[in-house]
């Protein structure tokens, strides 16, 4: 194993970067003693209040006096311009060379002011919006002290029993790039010495999302197939997207913890993709090789990691308590170091906080910044486009805005808190508008309120154990009572805010607790029920979606829902979100995902059990991915290729007609996928490779253009290398991934 930087691979990296901040770099390295050097790769959480008189004993006083030696490179979680202004002033005005923190905190959804969790804007499908989610984001964030967010989430999953599909933008790797890119350029802007654009941070690096039976924290095991052409194209799209640093990850893949893989870290990122930002670690996770069996003990775990490219040590004690003596005993290389520090310290130099370590440290800023009515605004309109309506057999919906009686039940119906999600540090509890506010605005309606059930019992931070509530049925008599008078029930149920997100794996993909007892009570007493789902995951619904007549993916929308919801049950707005994962029929299902293999067997040829199936639940899913509807109906035809034979190279240009065939305003997401015949790797049945979203006025028909190109029709191999087979190729448009019109094109 090669201790130093390849140097091809450095020259490679050295290319775009900026010759005068290398020059400063180079200075400064020259001056750093080891020791400091191993404090830039060091970052200490600061929970603890930095304001207030140094804390005597633990590790608090450690990390202060850590602080004042130079040995402290970052910090994350201390947040609010008093705040990191302290913190930094240690930095600059007491260590030795003054170098300034870089401040790091989870800026997931919005920093004070929420948008909706991440799967639920990646529902949008509007690059657009979600790139101005996270611009507000950056905003709130910068004004807030902070200068670095570790977002965004790119982990594809195709398993909702993963508690932290939440965070990121689903089952898929085209759709997941394309929204990784948009986040990137929301948080970092065109400038990242800006005072309102923040680094961003690729996590986590990789294949987090593939942790065996979604349960956290676990093993990975995946072959080279799915790790190039599944988990890694959002990293290199954010990398290509200028992406600053990146995170490494908890798991392991394929035997060896990510945070000690060479092959992922060196070879990959900073090797064949160029990468010249830094990596951090993931919470202790280059401490957790000793428990993977990986590392002897902590010496053992930071040479392998600094070896493996893992720049920064995320509170986990490990490079300050042993690099600097593997590099005096001759262990580890200096140089390895000093690739490191320069990495850490060319983000610090492009955020220009050697020209002004106190540059986000404005009270002024901060102050008319956070919450403004610009932001609540902006997180609304992402709220609003991140619903899909998942079904509206009946036209129940929208609701008549006069006259009617409505029924609102459900405890998340009034819940403040819940709909803000688990990413929520910087926000304050019970400061979401709730779907009962939201629908008290419509007032030409009598609203009924009654909760029924509670999702959760008691606390639910950091729950440890199993708190959902799963007896008390006190509150049913009251809802069935008020649903009897009613013309149309809205039942507002789902998962508790804290029943997704890290460490919240689920067995069970039903509505938790009594949900479903009391959607079926209801129902019984009136079946005009429309049902608004609130959740992190996709959720296995089948008795709803046999028996209720609509039914309205809300997620949880952050600090606008309530408004968001009203407005789409009143259609006020008409919804456009398609589901960026596949819904189970029931948990047996999972993985299920849109872009499977045929397998040998895909049909029923013989009437015998022989083929790839279930004999207990249907194969397909209850909801594909790309599917949502809307309050406008649409019509694709004349799906048009400019030829039947192409080139290996050429542009193949794909068209179709859409008509928006109702008489109200719209916009659809048109969706094409294609599916590669025969490959000397196995391709899955469709792949999507491009996607619109379109406005349709009433009546209205658009043309709408794809380009195919190599890019879309080439895969990687085995040998992680892209190639683009000739042979017969088969092209889909649609609403969804479950298409009606196709064509077929030969590549030679
Ligand atoms: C999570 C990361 C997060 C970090 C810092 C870890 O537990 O996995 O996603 O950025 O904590 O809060």
């Amino acid at each position: 194993m090669t201790m130093t930087v390849a140097r091809a691979q450095k020259q490679e990296m050295m290319k775009n970067t900026n010759p005068e901040i290398e020059f400063k770099i180079d200075s400064l390295l020259q001056l750093m003693t080891v020791e400091e050097k191993v404090g830039q790769m060091n970052q200490y959480n600061g929970f603890w209040d930095v304001t207030g008189p140094a804390p005597e004993g633990g590790s608090a006083e450690k990390k202060y006096e850590h602080l004042r030696k130079g040995w402290v490179g970052s910090m994350l979680s201390v947040r609010g311009v008093k705040q990191v202004r302290a913190v930094q002033k240690i930095a600059v005005e007491e260590t030795r060379l003054g170098i300034p923190l870089i401040i790091g905190f989870d800026v997931i959804h919005g920093y004070k002011t929420l948008s909706p969790i991440p799967l639920a804007e990646a529902a949008s499908w509007d690059l657009e919006a979600i790139k101005n989610s996270a611009s507000v984001a950056a905003a709130e964030a910068s004004a807030s002290g902070i200068n670095w967010t570790f977002g965004p989430m790119m982990d594809i999953s195709r398993d909702p029993r993963w508690g932290r599909v939440m965070e990121g933008a689903g089952e898929d790797a085209f759709l997941g790039s394309r929204i990784a890119e948009a986040r990137v350029h929301g948080f970092q802007g065109d400038d990242l010495s800006a005072v309102h654009t923040v680094a961003a941070c690729a996590k986590h690096f990789a294949a987090y999302g593939f942790s065996e039976s979604g349960k956290e924290y676990n093993t990975v095991d995946i072959g080279a197939s799915t790790l190039h052409n599944v988990v890694l194209p959002p990293f290199k799209a954010a990398v290509n997207a200028g992406v600053r640093t990146v995170m490494n990850s908890f798991n392991e893949l394929n035997g060896v913890p990510v945070t000690g893989s060479s092959y992922l870290q060196r070879d990959i990122l900073k090797g064949e993709w160029g990468f010249d930002g830094f990596v951090v670690s993931d919470w202790a996770s280059i401490n957790e090789m000793i428990n993977w069996g990986h590392a002897r003990d902590k010496r053992e775990a930071a040479q392998k990691a600094v070896t493996a490219g893992s720049d920064m040590d995320m509170e986990g004690n490990v490079y300050i308590e042993a690099l600097a003596q593997l590099v005096k005993d001759g262990v580890v290389e200096e140089s390895l170091l000093d690739d490191a520090v320069r990495r850490i310290l060319r983000v610090k130099y492009e955020l220009g906080l050697f020209d002004d370590p106190y540059k986000y440290c404005d009270e002024a800023r901060e102050k008319e910044t956070i919450g403004n009515a610009k932001h609540h605004e902006a997180v609304l309109d992402m709220a609003k486009k991140s619903i899909v309506l998942l079904k509206n057999d009946t036209n129940l919906l929208p609701l008549k805005k006069e006259g009617q009686k409505i029924a609102l039940i459900g405890a998340l119906a009034s819940d403040k808190s819940s709909p803000l999600g688990s990413w929520r540090i910087a926000s304050d509890d019970d400061t979401a508008v709730s779907v009962l506010e939201g629908m008290q605005n419509y007032s030409g309606n009598s609203l009924t309120y009654a909760k029924g059930a509670d999702v959760f019992v008691g606390q639910a931070q950091f729950i440890q154990e199993v708190v959902v509530n799963d007896a008390d049925k006190s509150g049913f008599e009251e809802a069935i009572s008020v649903a009897k008078n009613a013309d149309v029930v809205v039942m507002v149920l789902g998962e508790q805010g804290f029943q997704t997100g890290e460490g919240r794996s689920r067995t069970n993909l039903q509505l938790p607790g009594v949900q479903q007892e009391l959607l079926e009570a209801v129902f019984k007493v009136n079946p005009n029920v429309v049902l608004v789902l609130n959740n992190g995951r996709p959720l296995a619904i089948s008795w709803a979606d046999a028996h209720i007549p609509a039914i309205v993916e809300a997620w949880q929308l952050g600090t606008e829902t309530g408004n968001a919801v009203a407005q789409v049950l009143y259609g006020d707005y008409n919804p456009s979100g398609k589901l960026p994962m596949t819904f189970p029929r029931n948990v047996g299902q999972v993985p299920i995902y849109y872009n499977f293999k045929n397998t040998g067997r895909p049909d029923d040829k013989d009437g015998n059990v022989f083929w790839s199936h279930f004999i207990d639940v249907e194969k397909t899913p209850l909801y594909p991915f790309g599917h949502g509807l809307s309050y406008s109906t649409f019509e694709y035809s004349d799906l048009k290729m400019d030829g039947t034979s192409f080139e290996t190279g050429a542009d193949i240009v794909v068209s179709v007609q859409v008509q928006n065939t109702s008489p109200v305003d719209g916009k659809e997401v048109v969706q094409l996928y294609i599916r590669d015949l025969v490959g000397s790797i196995t391709r899955p049945v469709k792949e999507l490779k491009g996607f619109e979203l379109v406005e349709l006025k009433a009546g209205e028909t658009k043309s709408i253009r794809f380009k195919l190109n190599n890019e879309s029709l080439g895969y990687y191999n085995n040998d992680g290398k892209f190639i683009v087979e000739p042979g017969d190729f088969k092209v889909f448009v649609g609403g969804s991934s479950i298409t009606r019109l196709e064509s077929d094109f030969e590549l030679k």
